[in-house]
């Protein structure tokens, strides 16, 4: 069974008079362990589509799976469960809380689980130390640079050991140098704990570190191209 099984995914917003069709009949199927990149222009859904994935957004039809649950069946409650447990987010604004120190970052989502305060601080400690920043655990994030609060964000999605990684253009708010280490460790992190991720990326590097490119366009994936 894949990890994530979308059929005929639509999602239609509906702004007063305006209906804009985000999602229009996508299909997406991802293995365990696979690190898929979906690439494609600015408006076609990639956004949306990961929202949906991490439980952020309802969809307005189709077949959603993940790990063998449908998502458009699961209350608000369940659906905030399995965002707590068994997703981790990572965006390209890296969204840290201003006022907390890295450690406490990274400790945020082991709170909502109800994870003990001596074992978030050493779960804390010991991710922070695997994106290579042991030495920033009392740092706020205005005292870090974009790539080491990025890293923090990453400790973060880890922190409740999710089954899958997503990360919306992660390294659109960095430097190439930077981007690109921040993608060696999302490939490596991934790779070491056999955790699937879905990665939207406009960097071309993008394919270095993936398993599969998914192209997307107008709401749909593209079926992958024999032809060039
Ligand atoms: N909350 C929303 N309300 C209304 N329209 C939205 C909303 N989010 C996205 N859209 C629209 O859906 C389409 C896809 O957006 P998005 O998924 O953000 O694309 P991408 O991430 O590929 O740039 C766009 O036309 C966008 O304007
Ligand atoms: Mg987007």
């Amino acid at each position: 069974m894949p990890l994530l099984d979308l059929k005929g995914i639509t999602k239609v917003y509906s702004l007063g008079k305006t209906t804009v069709y985000a999602l229009r009949g996508l299909d997406l199927t991802v293995e365990r362990g696979e690190i898929v990149a979906v690439m494609g222009p600015s408006g076609s859904g990639k956004s949306t589509l990961m929202h949906i994935l991490g439980a952020l957004d309802t969809l307005t039809d189709g077949v959603a799976m993940l790990d063998g649950q449908s998502l458009a069946k699961l209350s608000e409650d369940q659906l905030a469960d399995l965002r707590g447990r068994k997703v981790g987010f990572v965006f390209q604004t890296f969204n840290l809380v201003p006022t907390l120190s890295a450690q406490k970052n990274v400790e945020l989502p082991m709170i909502f689980l109800g994870v003990s305060r001596r074992k978030r601080a050493a779960r804390a400690q010991e991710l922070l130390a695997k994106v290579g920043l042991a030495d920033r655990a009392h740092h706020k994030p205005n005292e870090l640079s974009g790539g080491e609060r990025q890293r923090v964000a990453i400790a973060r999605a880890l922190a409740n050991d999710p089954e899958i990684i997503l990360a919306d253009e992660p390294t659109g708010n960095l430097d190439t140098e930077t981007g690109a280490t921040i993608l060696d460790l999302l490939r490596r992190l991934s790779k070491e704990d056999g955790k699937t991720m879905v990665l939207v990326t406009h960097d071309p590097e993008a394919a270095r570190i993936a398993d599969r490119i998914v192209r997307m366009r107008d709401g749909r994936v593209l079926e992958a191209m024999a032809h060039g």
